[in-house]
């Protein structure tokens, strides 16, 4: 398909939200509303362009629109309605032909296939406008889809405007509409804002297509829990539950074993290989990608990770690091941003790393503080290790080559470098490199003396 263009109304105030961050950077399973949106319309169709009508708090959103190739902003100075801001993104789509998807930007849950189907439809039946519905069981708030005595679809009449009889009517307006661009422009103009609220209402532009001898469908789609709409905090909690539910069903269905879903918090981006089990209590964030065969939790949060098969992490907090085949994390570790646990590493009960590499099949088992540091292979780090790392002011590097036996409670007052195949005695503070092969102690010696006043 071709000339498939894309609008999402991202100006309003948000006001329901009571937030300084504007409404459609709120996230819902750990992606802004904004991205939800943007994403569900990129995989529905190729997006030959994509215009955000941005307004309240709009440096933010723009800022947030840079990851999108084909996604452009215009700006509506005034929020007078959804109409009016459909308006500002006529300039991006002059001399242009073919089909405009419109989509709110506080509307996360609308699926991929849904939009395909409605756009489908639109194509098919040659209509003006095409808008996505849904009969769902409290309709308060939303548009009301009215139909005359032969089911044709009339109008859009809004909570504010509709009588008592319309309030009953339970097809509402989920926000989604696609348009042939070329009515849409002029029907557009002729909205005006008499209505209790002095807006433009886009859903005005139903009533005057239909006069125009225009041809409007309303295609019921859309399942309830597809089209809520996020206007308040409460909804935007609401969103999350039925996301997460969805994410958590969509991962067992691909082999991953989820203990319990109800305590399992999965963002929308995760990636979970075949035969991994999700204890309860676990929070899997961001752009994680984890393997095969994996045992994560319980009580753990991984943020944007890079987990490989056979990884166990157990009652662990691991962010912004990768773990390679076969790593073990926890009971009660932290693994912190930029550390790379190379194959078989150990990482052990109340350890944390950070911005350290660990080499194949070294242990970092208990109680130890690695910052800063480059481990090499077989390294045994013993109980209660600290790098020395920071003087206060800046950050220094510790270099451990291959095989090294640290015992325990050692210091490494960090830049120092330790050789390969050095042992370094429990207790010792360590200032100065070590070659290599070498045994190391920096400790007082112990004196033994009679005891008096006993
Ligand atoms: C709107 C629809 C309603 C539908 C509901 C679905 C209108 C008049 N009503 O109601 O029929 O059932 O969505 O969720 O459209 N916006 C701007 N600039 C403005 C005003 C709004 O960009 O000046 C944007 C908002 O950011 C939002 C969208 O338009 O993304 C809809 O506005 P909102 O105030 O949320 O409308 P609803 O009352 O939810
Ligand atoms: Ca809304």
């Amino acid at each position: 398909m071709n000339n498939i263009y894309g609008v999402v109304l991202a100006a309003g105030q948000g006001t329901r939200m009571k937030s300084s961050l504007p409404k459609v950077l709120h996230k819902v399973c750990g992606k802004e509303l904004l991205s939800h949106v943007i994403d569900c319309m990129n995989s529905a169709a190729k997006m030959d362009k994509l215009v955000v009508v941005v307004g309240n708090g709009s440096e933010l959103v723009i800022k947030h629109l840079e990851q999108y190739k084909n996604a452009e902003y215009v700006f509506q100075e005034k929020r007078l309605g959804s109409a009016h801001a459909l308006m500002q993104a006529e300039k991006s789509f002059k001399n242009l032909n073919g089909h405009l998807i419109v989509m709110c930007g506080d509307t996360p849950l609308v699926k991929a296939e849904t939009l395909k189907a409605l756009l489908k439809q639109h194509i098919k039946k040659g209509n003006s406008a095409t808008v996505l519905s849904g009969t769902i069981e409290n309709p308060f708030g939303y548009g009301r889809i009215v139909r005359n005595s032969e089911g044709k679809f009339t109008e859009i009449v809004e909570e504010k405007s509709a009588s008592s009889e319309q309030k009953q009517i339970n097809e509402i307006n989920s926000g989604i509409y696609c348009f042939d661009l070329k009515t849409l422009w002029k029907a557009l103009k002729k909205v005006n804002n008499k209505n209790s609220k002095k807006e433009y209402y886009l859903t005005d532009v139903i009533s005057i297509l239909n006069n125009g001898g225009y041809k409007t469908d309303a295609a019921a789609l859309a399942e309830e829990q597809d089209i809520l709409g996020i206007n308040d905090r409460v909804q935007l909690a609401e969103a999350d539950m039925i996301m997460r539910a969805e994410i958590n069903v969509a991962h067992m269905q691909n082999g991953v074993t989820i203990v319990d879903p109800a305590t399992t918090y999965i963002d929308k981006d995760v990636v979970i290989g075949q035969d991994t089990i999700i204890k309860p209590n676990t929070h899997i964030e961001g752009k994680t990608n984890i393997g095969k065969n994996c045992v994560i939790g319980p009580d753990t949060t991984i943020t944007d990770c890079k987990i490989e098969d056979d990884v166990v992490i157990t009652y662990s907090c691991v962010e912004s690091s990768q773990a390679k085949k076969n790593v073990k994390i926890g009971p009660y570790s932290h693994i912190r941003p930029d550390t790379i646990l190379k194959e078989n590493v150990k990482v052990g009960n109340f350890s944390e790393v950070k911005k350290s590499v660990v080499g194949d099949d070294s242990k970092v088992n208990h109680l130890s503080y690695i910052g800063d540091a480059n481990v090499g292979k077989k390294v045994n780090i013993g109980a209660g290790t600290i790098t020395c790392n920071y003087d206060g002011r800046n950050k220094f590097k510790t270099v451990i080559n291959d095989e090294v036996f640290v015992g325990s409670n050692v210091n490494l007052v960090a830049p120092v470098t330790i050789g390969k195949k050095v042992l370094i005695a429990a207790g010792s503070t360590i200032t100065d490199d070590v070659l290599p092969n070498k045994l190391t102690i920096a400790r007082a010696r112990q004196i033994t003396k009679v005891r008096k006043n006993k």
